[in-house]
């Protein structure tokens, strides 16, 4: 199996490009079986998460047709063609490696009334329950059976005509990403109107409901807690760029903290980058919008800070782990709150055998930066726990081998590529 090998100490500096944005990825494939028109997707990151999720739609009886862009570019280009659907189920077996295949539920629904999805169960980070999906396609009319670990989910018949959701109102109780999206992907083909209430505001969200004005739905509300949707009846193709990975960004930007480096991310949307970039400033780090994306220089030492996980516009729990190990070595001690995953701290043991200075209390941990992190062979797991231990390998002393890389391969394109590219001693090896 694969590792990451890196020698620490080094300071990045240069210029690193961001690519397609992961979680914007996987919601933006399975929009594609709402039409039987091709779907072109650009800016789709190289990962393989967007490689599962390819086959997920090739097994329901889409095509995928990939546009290598050349190998020393990042990111390619996929048409997806839903014109006839073979299956409209998504087994067992793919839902448990990749728990995003449960966005193929709306979808589904939306294009032929019927779906059949395997229960995704807990995964490395929390429970994540899917009960809000299903509360939500209820809501706006979809009759539902549970059985075999499945969940089977119609439309009803009307008037002799099958397949519609009726549409109709549902307040989230808890904000909920992949809730919205699919009920949203559900939502646009129905029969009548719908409106979602405490909706997520991610920018994932926005740009998927981008994606699906382009293929001729019609959305009103965007970006805001609210979504109200006209059903329509039918959606066609169209050609969109996925937005740029503002994870993967902050974690990049995080690197140049922590290293005490310069970097400027290209590509990036700064303005969908508010809470990170904000955290970053606070613990003394420069950031500076330049022409092609973000300039963020670690010139001084870091600063401690208090930082709470929310939803969107709120400070991301997909960047938490990162900025531990970044608070890891600030002159000062650190709190972290983690409000959305109840099992997001799976790295800290791994960053202490590092030399970190972290208690964790329930929800809470206190990081008491130390003077310095020394290298050690360390696994993770889950994907943004991994990259937390990249970080600390880059800013410590010595060898750090971070075991399990498929984690990082299901997030980070090329991971090794570009932080070599801007100044690390990383190299991935294989043990055979
Ligand atoms: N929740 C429920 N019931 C549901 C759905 C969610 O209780 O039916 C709970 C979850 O257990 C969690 C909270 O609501 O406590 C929020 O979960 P959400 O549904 O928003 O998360 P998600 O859609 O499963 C996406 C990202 C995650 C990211 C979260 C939060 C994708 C593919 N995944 O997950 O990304 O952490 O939103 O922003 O978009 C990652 O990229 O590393 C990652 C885990």
């Amino acid at each position: 199996m694969d590792r990451i090998l890196i020698r620490g100490g080094h300071r990045l500096a240069g210029r690193l490009p961001i690519s397609g944005a992961k979680n914007a990825a996987l919601t933006l494939m399975p929009a594609a079986l709402l039409t039987d028109e091709p779907l072109t997707l650009r800016n789709l990151p190289r990962l393989a998460d967007v490689d599962g999720f390819g086959h997920l739609l090739n097994q329901l009886g889409a095509s995928t047709a990939v546009e290598g862009t050349r190998p020393d570019e990042f990111g390619r280009v996929m048409t997806i063609r839903a014109g006839r659907l073979t299956s409209t189920e998504a087994p067992y077996d793919i839902v448990r490696k990749m728990r995003a295949s449960i966005l193929v539920l709306g979808p589904l629904i939306g294009r032929g009334g019927e779906a059949r999805v395997s229960l995704p169960g807990g995964c490395a980070i929390g429970n994540r329950p899917i009960d809000l999906h299903l509360k939500a396609l209820e809501a706006i009319g979809a009759e539902l059976e549970m059985a075999a670990g499945y969940v089977r989910a119609t439309a009803p018949t009307i008037n002799g005509q099958g397949g519609r959701l009726s549409g109709g109102r549902y307040r989230f109780p808890v904000v909920s990403v992949g809730a919205t999206e699919n009920v949203l992907m559900a939502a646009v083909t129905a029969r009548g109107g719908s409106c979602i209430e405490n909706a997520a505001r991610e920018p994932e969200i926005v740009d998927l409901c981008r994606c699906l004005i382009a293929m001729g739905a019609k959305i009103d509300g965007i970006g805001t807690d609210t979504i109200e949707v006209e059903g329509t009846d039918r959606l066609h193709g169209a050609t969109y760029s996925v937005m740029p990975d503002r994870i993967e960004a902050g974690s990049y930007a995080c690197a140049a903290a922590i290293t005490g480096g310069e970097l400027e991310l290209t590509g990036v949307s700064v303005d969908d980058m508010g809470a990170t970039l904000s955290a970053l400033e606070e613990a003394g780090v420069r950031v500076e919008p330049t022409r092609e994306g973000v300039r963020v220089t670690a010139d001084g030492p870091l600063r401690p800070l208090t930082l709470s996980t929310a939803p969107y516009p709120g400070f991301a729990t997909d960047m938490q782990a990162q900025f531990m190990a970044m608070l890891t070595l600030a002159q000062g001690a650190s709190v972290l709150t983690e409000t959305i995953f109840e099992n997001r701290y799976m790295h800290v043991p791994e960053l202490a055998r590092m030399g970190a200075d972290i208690t964790v209390s329930g929800r809470t941990a206190v990081v008491r930066g130390v003077a310095g992190l020394t290298g050690a062979p360390v696994m993770a797991t889950d994907l943004r726990a991994s990259m937390s231990l990249i970080l600390a390998g880059l800013a410590a002393t010595g060898e750090t081998s971070v075991a399990r890389v498929y984690h990082l391969d299901r997030g980070y394109e090329r991971l090794e590529e570009k932080l070599s590219g801007v100044g690390a001693d990383i190299e991935r090896v294989s043990d055979g």
